[in-house]
């Protein structure tokens, strides 16, 4: 993954996609190209002052390959102190934006048949890999399941209208809506484990026939989604996810809430960053980005829920564990990388490099 790096950004345009979703869009400097060169299906975390507070947060890239601008699709949540920002913000305002970064990759080439499933704002990586295929992979098809509640909440339904227009053998769409009634039946609903087992069974869907299979959305439809396409058959290695929320859409957040303890003695964390190391201390409970922040020491993170894996850096000395993990795989654990956001010291004196690959 490459080095996260904030650089300020100017939105070129923010566009209303739904009521309650826009679409912000960057200019990208000459200058700073090479580093916002993406993969299909990354994201951008965007940062800003908020009444006071340094608030970011992440967003998945719906421009295609080859853009010129590099557009994110914001949904306002209920509560959410960013997405709510965002609806007010307007072309012109500079926001602090990361390099992307993200493991939910969709590498543009060759010739395939994918299947994309996207529930609500589940769909802005979506748009990215379809277009970015449909595009530049002339023999590929694309297939696309994609759960909204209804009509009105549907995110970037005049790009797939487009699309569906422009690519008439290649691009297959589904809409499946569980807050309006369709005319066809299997169309209502959740797109739950159930429903992509009838959709193969009625020749919808052939998922031992795809090359690659994305699935976006909250994490109960990802995991009902994983467990009936493995029950067809598919082979897990190509399913790929990007988890948004936990189960039952809690932020993680307050399931990792910071239990310190004010009496134990703190103990030193390092961090090396760009070859430069800065230490601060950590109270056993305390979270990692809190306590360096407070110290003036800054290292790449974006969530702050073990999701996102920003904060991959590699353990050089002591000894540590995580509270949780969503994103670093078995073998990356065993090589001694942790997500800095979730690290509890079990040692005093922990070296954390961000450099390491
Ligand atoms: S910041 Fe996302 S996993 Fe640590």
């Amino acid at each position: 993954m490459a080095a996260a790096r904030f650089n300020e950004l100017t939105l070129n345009s923010v566009v209303a996609e739904t009521a309650d979703a826009v679409i912000l869009s960057f200019d990208i400097p000459a200058e700073l190209r090479d580093e916002y060169a993406f993969t299909p299906g990354q994201y951008l975390t965007l940062r800003d002052t908020i009444d006071g507070q340094d608030v970011r947060r992440s967003y998945s890239i719906c421009s295609p390959l080859g853009s010129d601008t590099l557009s994110v699709g914001v949904k306002r949540i209920d509560g959410g102190v960013f997405s709510s920002h965002a609806m007010a913000l307007n072309a012109g305002k500079s926001l602090q934006v990361m390099t992307p970064q993200g493991r939910f990759l969709a590498p543009i080439g060759g010739e395939h048949d994918y299947l994309l499933l996207a529930a609500g704002s589940g769909i802005t990586p979506m748009v990215s890999i379809a277009r970015s295929v449909l595009e530049n992979e002339p023999n590929s098809t694309v297939t696309l399941c994609y759960a909204n509640r209804s009509t009105e909440s549907v995110m970037f339904r005049t790009a797939f209208d487009d699309l569906k227009d422009q690519y008439l053998t290649r691009f297959m769409l589904t809409h499946v809506m569980d807050q309006e009634i369709q005319d066809i039946e299997l169309f209502n609903g959740r797109l739950d484990g159930e429903k992509l087992d009838t959709m193969a069974t009625r020749g919808l869907i052939t998922p031992k026939a795809y090359d690659a299979i994305y699935i976006c959305g909250p994490q109960p439809m990802i995991e009902g989604a994983s467990v009936a396409l493995e029950s067809m058959g598919v082979d897990k290695d190509k399913i790929k996810f990007e988890l948004f929320t936990p189960n039952g859409g809690t932020p993680i957040a307050s399931a990792n809430a910071s239990q310190v303890d004010p009496n134990a003695d703190a103990l030193k964390i390092s961090v090396t960053v760009d070859g430069s190391t800065r230490s601060f201390p950590l109270r056993p409970g305390e979270k990692t980005v809190e306590a360096a922040a407070k110290a003036g020491v800054e290292f790449p993170y974006s969530c702050d829920n073990g999701m996102c894996a920003t904060c991959r850096c590699k353990v050089v000395r002591g000894d540590v564990e995580m509270v949780q993990n969503f994103s670093l795989e078995p073998w990356e654990m065993e090589a001694g990388f942790v997500l800095a956001c979730q690290v509890q010291p079990k040692s005093d004196d922990v070296l954390l490099d961000f450099d390491a690959l």
